[in-house]
């Protein structure tokens, strides 16, 4: 399936096989190629907490408007972004130290925490434009492994948080199902696009 393909046949899938399982060694392998997404700074700012266990999924579906795909799907990550990412704390500013030298790293830890950490609004458009990008990597490459997903952000962020350990410092994205399409079901046809008129202005 060469790119375009990919692009078309990535569907939000609702109704997921529950006899089918997901392996961990895909999912790893998916995650490790996902990894490559673009990031400010390289920070990347997201992990995934993966959702696999009958009482995780109870949990999860609970806090998510009882969507049944949660139930339905071997597993469903939670992405969750840090929203202090730019701080020195972040590991991925390591490889800077090493390479570009003390200080011109704490320059640049100066510049992005004065940008991305000026107010809520910045720590928000900061985390949530590095993971999701990340996210559709992940659902992408999922899809070259004929895995199929589906996106939600229709939850209980309160409830989320509490019910898995998310810290204050720390934003919920989506949530991704992930496992195979049951065939049994009909897949609803495509919604429409908006026109590339509609899309796109040219100044
Ligand atoms: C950020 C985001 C949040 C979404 N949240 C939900 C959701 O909570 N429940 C749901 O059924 N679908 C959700 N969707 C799926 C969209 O409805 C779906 O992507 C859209 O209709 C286009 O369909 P397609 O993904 O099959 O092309 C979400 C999609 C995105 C990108």
């Amino acid at each position: 399936m060469n790119t375009i393909e990919l692009n078309y046949s990535r569907r939000s899938v609702n109704f997921f096989d529950a006899n089918r399982v997901l392996p961990d060694k895909l999912i790893k392998v998916v995650i490790n190629e996902a990894s490559y997404a673009p990031s400010a700074y390289n920070l990347q700012p997201f992990r995934l907490i993966q959702v696999s266990s009958k009482d995780a999924k109870e949990l999860l579906y609970n806090a998510a408007y009882k969507q049944q795909k949660i139930l339905e799907a071997p597993v469903t990550f939670i992405v969750v972004s840090n929203l202090y990412a730019f701080q020195r704390e972040n590991p991925a500013w390591d490889e800077s130290f090493e390479t570009n030298g003390e200080e011109s790293t704490l320059k640049a830890i100066q510049s992005a925490t004065k940008f991305y950490g000026k107010d809520d609004i910045s720590r928000v458009k900061f985390a949530e434009s590095n993971s999701s990008l990340f996210a559709m990597n992940l659902m992408i490459l999922f899809k070259a492994h004929n895995v199929d997903t589906h996106p939600m952000s229709g939850m209980d962020i309160k409830k989320i948080k509490e019910g898995f350990n998310i810290s204050k410092n720390e934003d919920v994205v989506m949530l991704i199902s992930a496992g195979y399409f049951d065939r049994k079901q009909a897949l609803y046809t495509r919604k429409k696009r908006k026109t590339t008129e509609m899309l796109l202005s040219k100044v």
